[in-house]
């Protein structure tokens, strides 16, 4: 599938400082064909900056997937070409520097480099100014100067987010319908996001309209006005000015409220250095190695714990109370799966006297009742049996 194709596209971002989750955009499917120019409109906050991140591979989706020409979209790359709010240009370099930037990272030769620049300087009306220094420049000048820079890259796709904003109304003027006339030059594939109705309708062949926060798609509007298009020709148009009202109704218009809280979060994390919702302490603990191995080790150690008991229940006598002795302690012969040893003989011990051993068993005397069970808990321990009542030996 040529083209950008979103699928289902949702954003959630954990607020730190709230403590809840928000989400930024949800379920958004929208299809842009190559040499499309889409405006995507919609009010401050709703989303259009985290959707056209998701796009340039800058943020990672909650769900959903973008596909380039067919290629999953994982993170940023060269194929698209992103001209930002603020300039960003380098302030060290020239602006023919700035525009030959991203060729000289390709490893085009430095005239071929100049040419393609100089090309691209020209179609931005800065001829004249490729030594000027940014700080040189008006604002207007600058955002020329990033969208030359993306032009020159040739991408297959150019992210715009309000890219003239910070200009005054005159020059945003100026700078839509040069973007317009570039676009009648040379179709590039464009996804602009704004929140200017004019500015959305004025520029593109088609407008998204996403509804408040959560982003969604609220509608999607073609702009049937003919191009080349001039701002002179259209202020006095009457398809533009109705559609500019139809567009102004649509986003006034009542719908959901923002929905800011997808499952609340009780306690809040201070955030990590990723933006990403912090874990807590002990989640990060059995996340690593040492702490599932550790988790490992203690469930192992409890269910050999919960064997030897079930085991002790049926290693002990019964009526052991009625081989009681005065002074409350038992005789008893400890039975073994082999002969004793000497590690039997001193562990035994530990609970009573040895008095003598068997083929296999120990005879052990003056056992406290309230430890026999500690006896029988041992793995080795086959069974327990009343002095008394076991077999004598001859002697
Ligand atoms: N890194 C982040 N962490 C948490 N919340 C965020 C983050 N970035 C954006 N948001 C929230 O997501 C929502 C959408 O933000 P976004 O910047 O995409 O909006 P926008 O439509 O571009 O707004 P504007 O028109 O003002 O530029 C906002 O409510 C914002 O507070
Ligand atoms: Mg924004």
């Amino acid at each position: 599938m040529e083209g950008l194709v979103i699928r289902n596209l949702t954003k959630v971002y954990y607020d730190p400082y709230m403590g809840q989750h928000v989400v930024a955009v949800e379920d958004v499917s929208l299809t842009i064909g190559p040499g499309e120019f889409v405006a995507i409109l919609g009010p401050s906050g709703c989303g259009k900056t985290t959707l056209l991140n998701m796009v340039a591979g800058f943020i990672p989706p909650t769900r959903g997937e973008i596909l380039l020409n067919g290629r999953r979209i994982t993170g940023p790359g060269p194929d698209r070409g992103v001209v930002f709010q603020s300039f960003a240009l380098f302030p060290w370099k020239t602006v023919l520097d700035n525009v030959a930037f991203g060729l000289k990272m390709r490893g085009l030769p430095r005239a071929e480099r100049e040419r393609i620049a100089r090309e691209y300087i020209a179609l931005v009306g800065l001829e004249g100014f490729e030594h000027r220094y940014p700080h040189e420049l008006s604002g207007g000048m600058q955002q020329r100067v990033g969208v030359a820079r993306v032009l020159a890259n040739d991408p297959e796709l150019m992210l715009m987010d309000e890219p003239f904003a910070s200009v005054d109304a005159q020059t945003r003027m100026s700078l839509q319908e040069e973007l317009a006339r570039i676009w009648e030059l040379r179709h590039p594939t464009i996804l602009f996001v704004t929140h200017d109705v004019e500015e959305a309708v004025f520029l593109a062949n088609r407008v998204v309209i996403l509804t408040h926060r959560p982003g969604r798609v609220r509608t999607i509007l073609e702009v049937p006005l003919p191009r080349p298009r001039r701002w002179r020709d259209l202020l006095e148009d009457s398809t533009y000015k109705a559609l500019v009202a139809h567009v102004f109704d649509l986003l006034r218009s009542p719908q959901e409220p923002a929905r800011p809280v997808e499952k609340p979060a009780p306690i809040p994390h201070p955030p990590s250095r990723t933006g990403e919702p912090q874990r807590s302490w002990w989640r990060r603990f059995l996340g690593s190695r040492l702490g599932r191995a550790l988790l490992v080790v203690m469930l192992g150690a409890g269910t050999w714990q919960g064997w030897l008991e079930y085991q002790a229940r049926t290693k002990m006598p019964g009526f052991l109370e009625r081989y009681r002795s005065p002074r409350g302690t038992v005789d008893l012969l400890v039975e073994l799966p082999f002969p004793p040893e000497r590690f039997h003989i001193l562990t035994l011990q530990r609970f009573g006297r040895v008095s003598g051993t068997r083929e296999h068993a120990v005879e052990l005397r003056s056992v406290p009742l309230p430890r026999v069970r500690e006896i029988a808990r041992l793995y080795w321990v086959r069974g327990l049996l009343p002095l008394s009542e076991a077999p004598q030996i001859p002697p």
